[in-house]
């Protein structure tokens, strides 16, 4: 039989989106291939420290936890860490007393870790520098999905639809905030929506509708970064469609958050997350054969947009009343938790969690082949 591939999968986070990583990563670790596959699981917490298999493992829930060899569950508990420096394949001991020294070599990482410092870009510079094979975004892009200011600038250049907006620093707010308000009037008016340019999972994300709330609700994204977003609210369904594949990616079918509750203000984290009953994620989405081509063919263009690889989950609003389709964002660590969009996009599309997460790590290979061509001197 050939060799098991040694996948490291990096969950938790220093995000708010951490314990949402363990759930995915639970949910990785159990459909994965065990026959193909040894999984080490390797945690980063809250702080940021990074955590051995064994206490990692500790982190996830019993059923994923079950789907570990004992010698991983009973594996040396010392400081691990992954290092910049391609002589070392994989994690690396750094513990000075330790008895064990051998290095764990990895084949491929799987970051399964959403938010900042996991799904924007640092990770996967980290990755890069030590050469190790991984899943999902480069650099550019996963940096670009994180950054709504960034990727709205390569949307609009791709000529991708997308909402009114208007975006500010937030020392350009303190220092004249008359200016930035008028803007806003002039440009947007209300009601409108306030983001800060990094984040996700609406953390920082409020309505405003008249020039009280909008003080208060840029004052609050301002807490959460250095670059704040206006954007008209617009009244739509909510769409999504997952893409996958390298230079020459695919779209599932989308699928579409249902609001059975129109007190629910909008889709935050718990609706997301929690079977609150109010939203229900439906594949396919109710819509014409026509939209729902456009959507995956505006899913991959936005894929494209941003020099996507592995996977992404696009963002659509279709409006209610002109029926316009507008990319509102990309995702590239999506939730893979067994509620989330992006297993259920593709399972829906004929390819289930087990053969998604397979397809995934043989493009992270591929990609990683690919940049081996790149000459690397002059
Ligand atoms: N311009 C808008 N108009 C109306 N609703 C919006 C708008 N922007 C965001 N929302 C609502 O807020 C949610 C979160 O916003 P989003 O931009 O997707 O940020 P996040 O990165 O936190 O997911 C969306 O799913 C949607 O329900
Ligand atoms: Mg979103």
């Amino acid at each position: 039989m050939a060799k098991k591939l040694r996948v490291g999968v990096v969950f938790g986070g220093r995000s708010g989106e951490h314990e949402i990583s363990i759930r995915s990563a639970a949910a990785v670790i159990e459909a994965i291939d065990q026959k193909k596959y040894e999984v080490i699981p390797i945690a980063i917490t809250k702080e940021g420290k990074w955590l051995a298999p064994s206490a990692a493992s500790a982190l996830l829930p019993t059923l994923a936890s079950q789907q570990l060899p004992e010698e991983i569950i009973n594996s040396n508990p010392g400081d691990i860490a992954i290092l910049g420096d391609p002589s070392h394949q994989g994690l690396t001991r750094i513990t000075s007393n330790d008895d064990d020294v051998s290095p764990q070599t990895l084949d491929v990482v799987f970051p399964v870790l959403h938010g900042p410092y996991g799904e924007d870009g640092t990770l996967q510079g980290l990755l890069e520098m030590a050469d190790v094979p991984y899943v999902g975004c480069g650099v550019v892009a996963s940096a670009c999905g994180m950054d709504k200011v960034a990727m709205k600038m390569l949307f609009a250049q791709s000529g991708l639809p997308l909402c009114k907006y208007v975006w500010f620093l937030r020392s350009e707010w303190q220092r004249d905030q008359t200016k930035a308000l008028r803007r806003v009037a002039r440009e947007i008016g209300f009601p409108c929506f306030v983001k800060p340019a990094n984040l996700g999972s609406s953390v920082g994300i409020s309505k405003a509708k008249d020039k009280e709330s909008l003080i208060k609700a840029i004052d609050l994204a301002a807490e959460y970064d250095r670059k704040v977003i206006v954007e008209e609210l617009v009244n739509a369904r909510e769409l999504e469609c997952a893409v996958l594949g390298n230079d020459q990616p695919s779209a599932s079918l989308p699928g579409e958050y249902v609001v059975h509750d129109e007190a629910a203000r909008f889709l935050d984290y718990t609706e997301k997350y929690a079977s609150t009953g109010h939203v229900e994620f439906v594949v396919p989405a109710p819509v014409s054969k026509a939209m729902s081509a456009k959507i995956q063919r505006l899913a991959i263009q936005a894929f494209q947009a941003v020099d996507g690889s592995g996977l992404a989950r696009v963002d659509f609003f279709l409006t209610r009343d002109t029926k316009e389709l507008l990319v509102n964002e990309l995702n590239t660590l999506p939730g893979l938790t067994e509620v989330s969009g992006y297993p259920k996009m593709w399972a829906a599309s004929g390819l289930p969690f087990p053969k998604m997460l397979e397809r995934l790590i043989d493009l992270a290979f591929e990609r990683h082949q690919d940049k081996r061509k790149t000459k690397k001197t002059i």
